[in-house]
């Protein structure tokens, strides 16, 4: 059995304040249940306060990003190993909004993403076509460069510490959530193209999440299909009743 993960993506949202309030409330109703993982990723600024909170209980602690380099003349960059120092167990890796808003490369993805594995973090890695992509009907060619070129190098047993978001560029932010059946469709074509690279056994354990406009009314029937294993979740990440409600999901799906 794969277990679900539940991850929230504040990007660049909240105060100090709000971010230890949210916290709180989240750990307080968090599912004390080893099916299902809950992530919190914060931005930099506000990952201690966090830690603080989420320390001793089920609810682990991520970042939004990391640089590739381990440390040196990289001016407003945080590495990987200062994740760690923080307390941070995972970083996302490849956001859309990353990879269109500024303009970061697979290559240079895939560089972060052995920065953050050598130092033991784990990565959720997104990957997700955009509107016109799927127009054109190019999702396959999408994943297939996002997962090849961002996972290039690794080897089978560096997949027990990944996660890949498939995460459609038009249904981020948008109200627009793909539904149950498309998002399957595209699961079942990230796990198999992860079987043919990596073998059955690293697929068949990998959690894969979907991420886009997922709320409480629409987790449930997400999370019941047999290839999505949870959620990477934007906005309804910030209420705390909502993000909790999409946990709870997650743990009878
Ligand atoms: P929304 O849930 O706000 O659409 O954001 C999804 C996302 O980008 C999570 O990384």
């Amino acid at each position: 059995m794969r277990p679900h993960v539940v991850a929230g993506n504040w990007k660049m949202n909240t105060t100090r304040d709000a971010a230890r309030k949210l916290t709180q409330a989240i750990v307080a109703g968090a599912p004390k249940d080893p099916r299902v993982l809950t992530i919190l990723c914060p931005p930099f600024v506000y990952l201690r306060d966090v830690a603080e909170i989420v320390v001793g209980s089920p609810v682990a602690l991520g970042a939004q990003n990391c640089h590739a380099q381990p440390k040196g003349a990289f001016t407003g960059e945080i590495s990987a190993a200062m994740l760690v120092d923080v307390g941070c167990t995972h970083v996302i890796l490849g956001h859309s909004e990353r990879r269109h808003g500024l303009g970061e490369s697979d290559g240079a993805i895939n560089d972060k993403v052995h920065a953050a594995l050598a130092v033991g973090l784990n990565v959720i890695l997104c990957v997700g076509e955009t509107k016109e992509e799927r127009k054109d009907n190019r999702m396959e060619r999408v994943f297939s460069r996002h997962i090849a070129a961002g996972l290039a190098g690794l080897k089978a047993a560096d997949l027990a510490r990944l996660v890949i978001a498939y995460e459609p560029v038009w249904a981020i932010g948008t109200g627009d959530v793909a539904t149950p059946e498309q998002a399957q469709e595209a699961h079942a074509f990230i796990r198999s193209f992860i079987g043919t690279s990596f073998g059955f056994v690293a697929s068949e354990s990998l959690p894969i999440l979907y991420g886009g406009s997922v709320t409480a009314a629409t987790a449930a029937g997400l999370f019941s299909r047999p290839d999505i294993d949870g959620g990477l979740i934007g906005g309804a990440s910030l209420k705390a009743d909502e993000f909790l409600a999409i946990a709870k999901a997650a743990v009878t799906a």
